[in-house]
């Protein structure tokens, strides 16, 4: 017959085994997330590397663009003014359309470029007080050379509800500027809207929506990526660089706010950006 004190060895010898088993498992759980770790420093140095190179050679690509661009922007405008003598209708359609192209490559070099710095952090956020009203009117300016269609109005809302607000009033204006142009891009007739709301504590909702083609549900989840362009017909139509709203974002985040999207294939789209009305450096 076991007494109970024998039971009670014959008990504490098991945990013990069982103790020291699960110890020599545990060492050997060790090396191996030691193992891992060594691993990912080294991944992750390479991850640096590569982001590092990937935002030189940006930059560096775009400084490059830059000087060329700009010398065959002043000559199609030099020719445009007449200045070395008139030019024929057919003459002038020609150079306005190398004038519109030279355009649009400066647009997506100057995409590139930002897109480098943020990726750098290299951007610096300038706040500012300023009024809507000045906002939305230069807006209006700046893009009524481009809709000229009257197929589709663009349209600014009141900010009369709005107070003034602190904050880089460049960057929140480059985000609009990539949602407008958007919209007007895949509008083809109807509106585009451009409106401001103040939503909860002290945060201001800035929305562009148009009545054009629409996303697709599985593709709002990666809009907001870089390089991200909808492979549709009306897409191959139309140049991009697919960085304007990877760069909203990035934007957006840096004045302490976020971007997003509503949309309805075939009926529209709504881009949004929500910042706080007063701008407070982030802590890192
Ligand atoms: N208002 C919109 N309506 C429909 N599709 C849009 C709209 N805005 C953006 N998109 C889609 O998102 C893609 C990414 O936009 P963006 O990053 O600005 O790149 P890009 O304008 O250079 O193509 C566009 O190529 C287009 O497919
Ligand atoms: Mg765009």
């Amino acid at each position: 017959m076991t007494t109970e004190p024998e039971l009670l060895r014959a008990q504490v010898a098991r945990l013990q085994s069982e103790l020291s088993i699960m110890e020599a498992e545990l060492a050997e759980t060790n090396k191996g997330v030691v193992a891992l770790y060594a691993e990912l420093d080294d991944n992750a140095v390479q991850l640096r590397e590569a982001a590092d190179l990937k935002s030189r050679f940006l930059s560096y690509m775009s400084h490059e663009f830059r000087t060329p661009l700009a010398s065959i922007t002043s000559i199609a405008d030099i020719l445009i003014s007449g200045l070395d003598g008139p030019l024929t209708s057919e003459q002038n359609r020609q150079v306005q359309f190398v004038r519109g192209s030279v355009r649009e490559l400066t647009e997506m070099v100057d995409d590139l470029l930002d897109l480098a710095k943020v990726d750098a952090g290299r951007i610096s956020i300038s706040p500012e007080w300023f009024e809507m009203v000045d906002l939305f009117s230069a807006l209006r300016g700046m893009f009524k050379p481009i809709v000229t269609s009257g197929a589709v109005s663009l349209i600014f809302e009141e900010t009369n509800a709005i107070p003034r607000i602190y904050t880089d009033d460049k960057k929140l204006s480059q985000i609009l500027r990539n949602f407008i142009s958007n919209a007007l891009k895949f509008t083809s007739a109807g509106e585009v809207r451009v409106s401001a709301a103040l939503v909860s504590d002290g945060r201001v909702e800035f929305a562009v929506s148009d009545t054009g083609i629409g996303i697709a549900k599985e593709h709002l989840p990666a809009l907001f990526n870089d390089f991200v362009q909808i492979d549709t017909r009306i897409q191959k139509r139309l140049r991009g660089t697919g960085l304007g709203l990877s760069l909203a974002r990035k934007f957006a985040e840096l004045l302490g706010g976020h971007v997003g999207v509503t949309s309805e294939e075939g009926r529209g789209s709504r881009f949004y950006v929500v910042i706080p009305t007063h701008y407070a450096d982030q802590p890192k």
